[in-house]
């Protein structure tokens, strides 16, 4: 047991959310709980990025007051964050001059103390799509690929930081992967990035041009640019900056920043050479997903293609959403979202899936046994193996053939599943976590065709008990694995077993209560 602190990135408020910002959410929701039910002290930050130019003119197209626009932009992203159950012990928002503005100022001098800001001209492309300076050679036809859009050229007095500098340093952590960077194409990505060697940025903008912000320390003619104002969210919601850093000493380095890959570059270089010109501890590590895609573009507010994640959670459920982003959409690379394919795996597997085996299982238990099931003896319970090798049994190398006909449920569930679940939870391939939660399910299936205990009551009802304990068993397993994925499924599958709130250790009998169906099937 110990802390863990993860992030999602902080978001633009100039559009509602889509189902793209969703995505980071779930995904570090998924690993603060899984945290928790390891009993570590979880601090999990979500929030908005409400300063800089795009939100600016997002405001004047709406003809709203820009602090007002951004206050309501981001109840949204907290109604999404409801919608979406997230565990978040934190909300933080970039225009709160309270909590946010110190640490960000205090950072920035850290750095001017290093004589690592300096002022000098800037001539560039500036895309606000991307809130930042792009190359020639990014472009397209004349526009930004990502945004669609042409960049505008901008020839100002800024302030710099000196990230040249740190080049060498933020290329050893990588190396050493003291930060390591997920998955492992992101992870030499970034390395070849830094091998052509970091530029110094751009740091400010001038604050007649832009002045919604975070005024610079010591000269408000500039206003903090609005990625260095944006990450250093990170710490100044763990107080830094403020009279008590408690919770920054406690919680900081961030275990895991969860973020997209359009923005690696300020995560794996920026971030870090602020850091380490301030003298402080790096993230240890930073998970980069790929993007949600519509055909061959990258799901966007600025592009107009967005899925909107509350229609979906209202019309399926907050656990149907859950499921389709932490299982269907590949963590490590781009995923498609399509209604179609939404459905399709709303049916197979959560409907025909976990909502048919529960409910089978629970009506026998409840038809045979009057709903309450004792705990047989263990060498009962491990007197009914399971009958059927499986792929995952031959797959691995370490098990001799024979001994796999006396496996138990239980045996399987804690020497096969759990340890190859911890194991992808840990190294956070949520994908091959879930996979093996739902390859769990499909063993269970087989178990009840091996022994098809519907039919085996008619002759022997003992062992019908043992069958049917085990099925269970596996059913309440299943939900404990399940609950950082699917919180409220897994709370209605333990509360209709009659064990919610108990350790696997205390299931000493299972009570059926009549509930529900766990998913409802779509009306055609
Ligand atoms: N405000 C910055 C992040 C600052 S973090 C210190 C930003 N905001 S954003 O709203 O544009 O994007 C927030 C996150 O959403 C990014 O991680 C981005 O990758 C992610 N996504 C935006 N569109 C996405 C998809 N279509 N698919 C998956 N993630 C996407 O960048």
């Amino acid at each position: 047991m110990g802390k863990f602190y993860v992030t999602t990135p902080i978001y633009y408020v100039n559009a509602a959310p889509h189902l793209g910002h969703a995505y980071a959410d779930v995904l570090a929701d998924v690993i603060a709980r899984y945290h928790k039910f390891l009993g570590d002290d979880v601090f999990f930050l979500t929030g908005t990025d409400e300063h800089g130019a795009k939100n600016a003119r997002a405001a004047k197209v709406a003809e709203e007051e820009i602090s007002e626009f951004v206050k309501k932009e981001r109840q949204i992203f907290q109604n999404l964050a409801k919608s979406l159950n997230l565990s978040n012990s934190d909300f933080l928002y970039t225009s709160d001059q309270i909590r946010h503005w110190p640490g960000a100022q205090k950072l920035w001098k850290k750095l001017e103390e290093q004589g690592d800001i300096y002022k000098g001209t800037y001539q560039g492309l500036y895309c606000l799509g991307h809130e930042a300076f792009i190359t020639e050679k990014d472009l397209i036809d004349g526009k930004c690929p990502d945004h669609n859009e042409k960049p505008q050229i901008i020839e100002e007095e800024n302030y710099f930081f000196r990230l040249s500098k740190y080049t060498a340093e933020i290329k050893k952590r990588i190396e050493s992967n003291e930060l390591l960077i997920l998955p492992e194409t992101r992870r030499n990505e970034i390395l070849s990035f830094l091998e052509e060697g970091l530029k110094d940025v751009s740091f400010s903008r001038p604050a007649k041009d832009i002045s919604w912000g975070v005024p610079v320390p010591g000269d408000m003619t500039q206003t903090m640019y609005v990625w260095c104002d944006a990450l250093s969210s990170y710490i100044s919601a763990l107080s830094y900056g403020s009279e008590d850093e408690i919770k920054f000493n406690k919680f900081w380095p961030a275990d895991l920043h969860v973020i997209g890959k359009d923005i690696l570059r300020f995560h794996g270089a920026i971030w870090p050479g602020m850091l380490l010109s301030a003298g402080l501890a790096l993230p240890k590590a930073i998970l980069t997903t790929g993007l949600i895609r519509v055909g061959d573009h990258k799901m966007s507010k600025t592009l107009g293609n967005v899925v909107n994640p509350f229609e979906l959670t209202e019309k399926y459920g907050t656990d149907a959403l859950r499921y389709y982003l932490s299982r269907e959409i590949p963590v490590f690379s781009d995923g498609e979202f399509t209604q179609e394919k939404f459905e399709a795996a709303y049916e197979g597997n959560l409907v025909n899936g976990i909502g048919n085996y529960a409910r089978r299982v629970t009506t026998m238990i409840k038809n045979y046994f009057d709903s309450h099931l004792e705990r047989p003896e263990e060498n009962v319970i491990a007197s009914v193996p399971f009958r059927k090798k499986t792929a995952f049994f031959s797959e691995s190398a370490k098990v001799n053939e024979t001994e796999l006909e006396y496996f138990s449920v239980p045996y399987f569930i804690n020497h096969f599943i759990l340890p190859k679940y911890h194991e992808a939870m840990r190294s956070y391939n949520i994908n091959a976590a879930a996979n093996l939660i739902f390859f769990l399910l499909g063993e269970l299936d087989g178990y009840v065709q091996d022994y098809e205990p519907f039919k085996l009551i008619k002759s022997d009802k003992e062992k019908t008990h043992v069958v049917l304990w085990n099925l269970a068993y596996g059913l309440a397993s299943f939900a404990s694995l399940v609950g950082p994925f699917l919180p409220e499924t897994s709370e209605k599958i333990l509360e209709m077993l009659g064990v919610r709130g108990q350790k696997e250790t205390d299931w000493k009998a299972f009570q059926i209560k009549e509930s529900p169906p766990l998913f409802p099937r779509l009306s055609k």
